[in-house]
């Protein structure tokens, strides 16, 4: 914090004071995996989770060099994925209201989580996927909800357990949010759970650094959830399936 504002002073980037992001995301390329064994793999009835990859909340950190990184990064794996033969099953989730008047939400308290979204719906520019992520049409499921969690009122534990899913793999914006309570749910459900360090981030706060880390090797690992890398994901691709779907 301090040396970022030495920077600002330094740039006499008056912006820097005035903006309400100026902590940067939290985002980490020395994060410690907890799978050691070199030929994971994860199995034939895995499917791939991408969550809430949308542009008002990419938004929020595509300006930065480590949102650049992990979008990259997301990229990369969702290419990967889909260049699968088969390709496993991928669903994504986006946030957005069925109408302007947000019937979601009313006065919950999830409602001030998402006021950046506005009164967003299916067609807001803000609820869409973001343009470096590329979904399959007709394959690949896209999902709405309007809470933290993955599964909040749509479909997806049906789709999973129709599809007799017994591992999924993680990717996400934010870390704090979506990534974690989807960890949580998912894991109590008998699912196990990946969650790939490099294509989760935390949006910027005031703890974001100290929130990326402390999830991804503190908590995460105690659940336990498997905390890999892209580079370790990609790998375990090759080594599973053919995946069932
Ligand atoms: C992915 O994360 C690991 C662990 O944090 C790091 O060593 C590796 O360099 C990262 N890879 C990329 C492509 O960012
Ligand atoms: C990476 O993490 C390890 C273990 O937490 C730490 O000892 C090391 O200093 C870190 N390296 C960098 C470059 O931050
Ligand atoms: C960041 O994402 C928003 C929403 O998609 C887009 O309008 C904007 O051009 C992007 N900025 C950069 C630097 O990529
Ligand atoms: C939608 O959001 C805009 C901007 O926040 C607001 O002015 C408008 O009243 C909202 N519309 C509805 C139906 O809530
Ligand atoms: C995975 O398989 C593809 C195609 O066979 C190959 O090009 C790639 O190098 C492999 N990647 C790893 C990490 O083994």
């Amino acid at each position: 914090m301090f040396k970022y504002s030495l920077a600002c002073l330094a740039l006499l980037a008056t912006g820097c004071l005035s903006t309400t992001t100026t902590s940067k995301p939290g985002y980490s390329r020395n994060i410690t995996s907890t799978v050691t064994d070199p030929s994971f793999s994860f199995g034939k009835h895995y499917a791939v989770l991408n969550l809430d990859l949308i542009d008002g909340l990419v938004a929020n950190v595509n300006t930065t060099r480590s949102g650049q990184l992990w979008i990259d990064n997301v990229a990369n794996w969702i290419d990967a994925v889909h260049k699968q033969d088969p390709p496993p099953l991928s669903i994504f989730t986006r946030v957005f209201f069925s109408n302007t008047y947000r019937p979601e939400l009313g006065n919950t308290p999830f409602a001030s989580a998402v006021t950046s979204l506005g009164n967003a719906t299916a067609s807001s520019p803000d609820s869409q996927i973001y343009s470096a992520f590329k979904t399959l049409d007709n394959y690949d499921v896209v999902l709405q909800k309007a809470r933290y969690y993955a599964g909040a009122g749509n479909q997806l534990e049906e789709i999973l357990s129709s599809q007799k899913i017994d591992t999924v793999i993680l990717s996400g914006i934010r870390t704090s949010g979506v990534v974690l309570s989807t960890a949580f749910r998912l894991l109590d459900m008998n699912y196990n759970v990946y969650v790939i360090s490099n294509n989760t981030i935390e949006t910027p706060s005031s703890y974001a650094a100290l929130n990326q880390k402390v999830i991804l090797e503190g908590i995460l690992p105690e659940l336990p959830v498997n905390i890999i890398s892209i580079e370790q994901a990609i790998g375990a691709l090759n080594r599973s399936g053919p995946a069932v779907y």
